[in-house]
C-alpha cells in the first residue's frame, strides 16, 4: 500500500501548493486503490489524494474501506483533511485504520473513529424507507 501511495504521490498535480499527497486504499475486497491529489487553477476546484483513491475504488465496484494510507513529504505526519475524513467516513467503519506515512514509511497509525468522533455517516440518515419525503406542503 505505501508503494502505491508512493508512486501516486509521484504522479501528483499540486503546482500551486507544491504539497504532493498519495493514498491508497484496501478494500473489503482486497484490492487496493490509489490516488494523489489533483490541484486546479481555480483553487478551490482541486481535489486530495484520498479523494481520487475513493473515486477509483467505487468506479471498480468496491464499496467499504478497511485501511488507508495517506503519504506526504512534509516533516510531519499529514492527517486527513476534515472534507477526506467524512468521504472515507462513507465507506469505513470507526476502527478501520488510518497509517501517516512520510517517504520512508508509517509515521502514525490511527483510526477513522479517533479522526471523526461523532460521525455524521450513512446510519445517520437510516433506511431509506424510513425517511422523511414527498412534496412539502405549500
Ligand atoms: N491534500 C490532500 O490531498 N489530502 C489531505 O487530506 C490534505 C490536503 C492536498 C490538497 C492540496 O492539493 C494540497 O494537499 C495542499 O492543501
Amino acid at each position: 500500500m505505501l508503494d502505491l501511495a508512493r508512486r501516486a504521490l509521484a504522479n501528483a498535480h499540486a503546482p500551486y501548493s507544491r504539497f504532493r499527497v498519495g493514498a491508497c486504499i484496501r478494500a473489503g475486497s482486497g484490492r487496493l486503490y490509489a490516488g494523489c491529489n489533483v490541484e486546479n487553477a481555480a483553487y478551490p476546484v482541486g481535489q486530495c489524494a484520498e479523494a481520487t483513491a475513493i473515486g477509483a475504488m467505487v468506479a471498480a465496484g468496491d464499496r467499504q474501506i478497511v485501511e488507508a494510507v495517506i503519504v506526504t513529504e512534509g516533516a510531519e505526519p499529514c492527517s486527513p483533511c476534515g472534507r477526506c475524513r467524512q468521504q472515507l467516513a462513507e465507506f469505513a467503519r470507526p476502527d478501520a485504520r488510518v497509517h501517516l506515512c512520510g517517504p520512508e514509511g508509517v509515521r502514525a497509525t490511527t483510526t477513522l473513529g479517533e479522526l471523526l468522533p461523532l460521525a455524521f455517516g450513512p446510519d445517520t440518515l437510516g433506511p431509506p424507507g424510513a425517511r422523511a419525503g414527498g412534496p412539502i406542503d405549500p
